[in-house]
């Protein structure tokens, strides 16, 4: 294999986009940092769709004065989730993770990132993380108290 077919393939795995393939190839591994600007963008906008539909739910609690759509306790989780969700999952990967891998190496004129398979692999993370966490909160229960006042 010539140096130029070597270079061609490691062309082709670092930016799938530009081979022409399908969009699954475009969100699987890779090192350019545009590219992984926009699966930051995509897979935080999923999870402001996520915070959406909870802040739905909050909102159709609120509806009436009474508590008649949830419990106060799932009402408590429900708005508890849908700001933990907004402002992790969404906010800060869409700014730093997207925006900030797509146009911080443009705006100073650098080719990539510094590390760019750390940033591939910190992508890789970041969903695994995600689930992981809120999994997790499932196992997280009000703890019963009394009244504040003795
Ligand atoms: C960037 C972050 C956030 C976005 C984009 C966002 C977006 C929204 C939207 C669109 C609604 C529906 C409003 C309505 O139907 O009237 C909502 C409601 C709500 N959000 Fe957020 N939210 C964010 C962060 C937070 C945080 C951090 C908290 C608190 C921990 C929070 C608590 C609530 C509550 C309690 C409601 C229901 C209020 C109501 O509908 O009257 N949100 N949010």
């Amino acid at each position: 294999m010539t140096q130029l077919q070597l270079q061609q393939e490691a062309n082709a795995a670092a930016h799938p986009s530009e081979s022409g393939s399908h969009w699954r190839e475009y969100f699987s591994f890779s090192t350019d940092h545009k590219v992984i600007g926009i699966q930051y963008l995509v897979t935080s906008f999923m999870f402001y769709l996520v915070g959406g539909v909870l802040a739905d739910l909050v909102r159709t609690e609120l509806k009436t004065p009474e508590s008649d759509f949830v419990s106060p306790e799932v009402y408590n989780s429900l708005f508890t989730l849908h700001g933990t969700i907004m402002i992790f999952l969404w906010i800060i990967p869409s700014l730093t993770g997207g925006f900030g891998n797509y146009l911080v190496p443009l705006l100073i004129g650098a080719r990539d990132m510094a590390f760019p398979r750390l940033n591939a692999l910190a992508f890789g993370l970041f969903r695994p993380q995600v689930c992981c966490s809120l999994v997790a909160s499932l196992w997280v229960r009000p703890k019963l108290v009394g009244p504040l006042t003795p």
